[in-house]
């Protein structure tokens, strides 16, 4: 009985190592082609740069979004922005792009169901598009067309982008920002404007009726 077990052990323990080994080889080429595919705009370690990607590097985004969020929007890119669809790169290396990706914080994952169930927002449009005009035009363009406005933030106005987002990863991407990107938080005596709930709410409400069209 006792030699079964400890041989079962064995076998358990060689399993364990061996699928960490196949992920650790997923991660690699993971890396190998994010930089063929992905580091002209992400950057590199995904680090992002206004006008050209994203940063995919960070916690607080990180944290937030699933890895079958993260390879659906591989697969059909952002509709209206330089963002590619790469479906075509097909499932497994796309499986590896994203295992690299989220190899990049501990904190991967960890937040993103509670964020998506989070209820979605009824704020008052008219409100939030003052605030969106004072205080994330100068970043995101007037009507939120991101780069192409000029500006260092993305776009956020655009249906492509609103298709893909849920108000929990609006609300929670205002409430804290990302670090080490220009997107700072918008809440607390810290923040870039200390913006309450309901103000919040009003954006996120106002981004929702596509300003960009
Ligand atoms: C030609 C430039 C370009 C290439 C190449 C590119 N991206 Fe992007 N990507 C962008 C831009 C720009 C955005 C932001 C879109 C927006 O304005 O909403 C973006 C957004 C994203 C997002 C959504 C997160 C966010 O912050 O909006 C993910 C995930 C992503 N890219 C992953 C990738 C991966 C993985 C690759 C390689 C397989 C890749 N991208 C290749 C330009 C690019
Ligand atoms: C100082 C410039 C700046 C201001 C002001 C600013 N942002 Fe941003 N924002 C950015 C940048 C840069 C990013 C992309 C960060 C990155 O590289 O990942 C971003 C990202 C975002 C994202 C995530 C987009 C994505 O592709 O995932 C949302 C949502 C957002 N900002 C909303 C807002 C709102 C709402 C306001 C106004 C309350 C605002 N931002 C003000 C610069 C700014």
């Amino acid at each position: 009985m006792n030699a079964i077990f400890r041989m079962l052990m064995v076998l358990v323990f060689a399993n364990l190592v061996s699928q960490a080994g196949a992920q650790d080889l997923g991660t690699r080429k993971g890396k190998e082609l994010f930089e063929k595919k992905c580091r002209f705009c992400h950057q590199e370690g995904a680090n992002g740069k206004p006008g050209f990607g994203t940063s995919l590097s960070n916690k607080e985004f990180l944290s937030i979004v699933s890895a079958d969020w993260l390879r659906k929007v591989i697969e059909t890119g952002i509709t209206g922005t330089t963002m590619p669809p790469q479906k075509k790169l097909g499932d497994e290396n796309i499986r590896a792009i994203v295992s690299y990706v989220q190899s990049l914080s501990p904190l991967s994952g960890t937040r993103a169901k509670e964020v998506a169930s989070q209820p979605p927002s009824r704020g008052n449009a008219k409100s939030g598009k003052v605030l969106f005009a004072n205080i994330c035009s100068t970043c995101h363009g007037e009507t939120g067309t991101g780069y192409d406005a000029g500006g260092s933030g993305p776009a956020i106005g655009t249906q492509g982008f609103l298709n893909l987002v849920t108000d929990g990863y609006i609300r929670t991407t205002i409430k804290e920002g990302r670090s080490n990107t220009m997107m700072q938080k918008f809440s607390g005596p810290a923040g870039l404007a200390n913006l309450s709930d309901r103000e919040t709410e009003d954006i996120i409400t106002y981004l929702r009726t596509v300003p960009a069209k």
